[in-house]
């Protein structure tokens, strides 16, 4: 069997590492924009190429007899990488441009929701005229000045902005609003949530829809969420496959809102989502709402999910493909992880750092290391980049233990980096808990 693998990072790296463990023995063929030395280990062939030059994917996939691809990030899922492979006829684990207009589109998403009668978005407005005078008004008037406006687009994480941390006033949210229009012709000004959020990450075949654990996501760069956002900063999933500050009835919510969504999505775009669909949530007092849905892994999410697979990846791929999804085929160890990613000190404000090496001490049973943004030198050193170098990640009985692995192993780490000590503490996670009997109190 042969696998062509479109991705680099480290959930490019923990997906290799998924697909190498299968019973079928699969030959992994990977194309990445940079030599990432933790998948050209695993894989039997590793070409070097820009994943965004379709030609170059497209001869490179032509010389191998491809059973299936796997295409890990954002951008050439959008901008239709399934579609180019299948011309070929190599089908995709990831949806079509079309479909991938869930995560591509923010107005798409939201329209969807709305139109099928899907009820977990906050108040929204789509814009594509630049009309100051009705951009205050609906900011001010339906919003009451507590507002996020977002770019209709892949904007790397960036495209986000929210009043009282990125845009201070009316002014500002109009201004911005305007740039996006400019820009990709259209936003999508919504209402400001509050509350905790978490990951709902589901593989999909159409309307067959098996759930991974949830996860928690932080995205801010230093501790106690602070700082810019990030890609990242690390992950936390519980021997339960729930969080602590999840309740039932929210996480069983979320599940069905990705259900609803994909039957969504295919009576819409008339083909099957075959993929990987990641639901980015909000617990706020009216319940759990949609934040985002995401085309493929979260990264790091898939850090913490991929280890805790104790069925076979392969087969869950093609039966993703086949249309033959069943809940037996996904099964999931109960145990915790704590992922946390390891950075160049000046991440995410500069790239000062980037060209140095970095050591890694050995991983025990119990801890899981993926590489990202490094590369191998010629004497085998491994050299930062500058953007998330490596995640580490601990898994235990509980998050508290997984915890205390992962720190450990990132202090030992040697080189100009930084992580966040505090994700999956005992500390944070009761104030997650505690927001969240806030709301409801
Ligand atoms: P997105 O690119 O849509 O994932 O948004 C990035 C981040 O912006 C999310 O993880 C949230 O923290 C925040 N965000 C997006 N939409 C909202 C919203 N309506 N209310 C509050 N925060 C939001
Ligand atoms: N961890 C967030 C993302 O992958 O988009």
């Amino acid at each position: 069997m042969q696998i062509l693998l479109l991705t680099s990072s480290a959930r490019g790296h923990a997906i290799a590492e998924s697909l190498s463990k299968s019973s079928h023995n699969p030959d992994i063929i990977s194309i990445s924009p940079r030599s990432n030395p933790g998948i050209k280990k695993i894989a039997k062939q590793e070409y070097v190429s820009d994943l965004m030059d379709f030609d170059s994917a497209l001869d490179i996939a032509k010389k191998h007899d491809i059973d299936f691809a796997f295409i890990g990030p954002d951008d050439p899922i959008g901008a239709g990488m399934a579609d180019a492979l299948d011309s070929i006829g190599i089908p995709s684990v990831a949806p079509t441009k079309s479909l991938a207009r869930v995560e591509t589109s923010k107005a798409f998403t939201r329209n969807l929701l709305e139109q099928y009668g899907i009820n977990a978005s906050p108040k929204f407005m789509s814009f594509d005229r630049a009309d100051p005078e009705l951009l205050s008004k609906y900011i001010e008037q339906d919003l009451s000045g507590e507002f996020v406006v977002k770019y209709d687009g892949l904007r790397g994480g960036k495209g986000v902005k929210i009043s009282g941390e990125h845009l201070n006033s009316t002014e500002e949210g109009v201004k911005y609003a305007i740039e996006c229009i400019e820009e990709c012709g259209q936003t999508v000004i919504e209402e400001k949530l509050n509350g905790v959020e978490f990951s709902l990450i589901s593989f999909t075949s159409g309307t067959l829809v098996v759930d991974t654990p949830a996860v928690q996501d932080h995205k801010r760069a230093y501790n106690g969420d602070t700082g810019p956002n990030t890609g990242g900063m690390g992950t936390v999933s519980d021997a339960n496959h729930s969080l602590p500050f999840i309740e039932q009835r929210h996480l069983d919510r979320a599940k069905e809102i990705n259900r609803q969504v994909a039957a969504a999505l295919q009576e819409q775009c008339g083909v099957p989502y075959k993929g990987i669909l990641y639901g980015g949530f909000i617990i706020t007092r009216e319940g759990v709402k949609l934040i985002e849905y995401n085309a493929r892994f979260g990264d790091p999410e898939a850090l913490n999910i991929l280890p805790l697979l104790k069925t076979d990846f392969v087969d869950i791929c093609q039966a993703i493909l086949t249309n033959s999804l069943t809940d037996d085929l996904v099964s999931f160890h109960e145990k915790a992880t704590v992922c946390k990613y390891i950075t160049p000190e000046g991440y995410p404000n500069n790239k000062d750092q980037k060209g140095q090496q970095i050591e890694f001490p050995e991983m025990p049973e119990n801890a899981e290391l993926f590489y990202g943004d490094l590369t191998e030198d010629s004497n085998g050193n491994l050299i930062l980049g500058g953007s998330r170098t490596a995640g580490i990640g601990g898994i235990g009985d509980t998050i508290e233990e997984a915890q205390a692995i992962a720190q450990g192993l990132c202090e030992q780490v040697k080189g100009p980096v930084r992580f966040r000590d505090d994700i999956g503490t005992k500390e944070l996670m009761q104030q997650r808990v505690n927001t969240v009997k806030h709301l409801f109190s």
